[in-house]
């Protein structure tokens, strides 16, 4: 793999245990850098809003509300001491689900940083439905009124490192018309 860039992108992987080491300020602060460097649609950043949770009894609350309807009992945080909910305006001003797919601009900005750093980080909505359920908690996790959580970004250190680079798999889903 060529650059610093698209060797970050090919190490990024799905975290699914995480120490309970907290990632530091700094490291926190270039990931959220990098989100915000994200493209979003009209450049509308009023739009979104990203909360930083590392408090561990809110995120046990919204851990056990997540995993409400989950096949197996179990964190759907893995165990991550920081959680980055993106939240869009309901009524986003944009066709084609803009809300969403500015979400998941600035999650995938923020995977790549972390990977970049050494983090782990895991791309979430499997908690949505539980999360969302709970008006309360919602309140309570900071989600401005008018606003829904479209995805998460679980962060901290994975319990194993895996430095692989991804290869070429998916080469079928690519049509080419010259
Ligand atoms: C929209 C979206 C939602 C996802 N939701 C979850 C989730 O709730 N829990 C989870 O463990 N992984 C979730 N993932 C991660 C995918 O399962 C993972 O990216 C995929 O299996 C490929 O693995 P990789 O990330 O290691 O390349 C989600 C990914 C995306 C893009």
């Amino acid at each position: 793999m060529d650059t610093e860039t698209i060797k970050a992108i090919a190490r990024r992987k799905t975290t699914r245990k995480y120490l309970q080491r907290q990632i530091t300020q700094s490291e926190l602060e270039t990931i959220l850098f990098a989100g915000c460097a994200a493209p979003v649609a009209g450049n509308d950043w009023h739009t979104m809003q990203l909360v930083v949770i590392q408090n561990k009894e809110l995120l046990s609350r919204i851990s056990k509300a997540g995993s409400i309807g989950r096949k197996k009992a179990s964190d759907p945080f893995y165990g991550a001491p920081t959680l980055v909910l993106i939240a869009s305006e309901i009524y986003c001003p944009y066709p084609f689900h803009a809300g969403q797919q500015n979400a998941a601009c600035i999650g995938e900005n923020m995977c790549i940083a972390a990977t970049d750093l050494g983090a782990g980080s895991t791309y979430l909505t499997g908690f949505l439905p539980g999360f969302e359920a709970d008006s309360e908690l919602v309140k309570d996790a900071g989600v401005r009124e008018g606003f829904k959580t479209m995805a998460a970004i679980a962060l901290g250190y994975p319990e194993v490192a895996d430095e692989s680079e991804k290869k070429m798999d998916h080469q079928e889903i690519i049509t080419f018309i010259r």
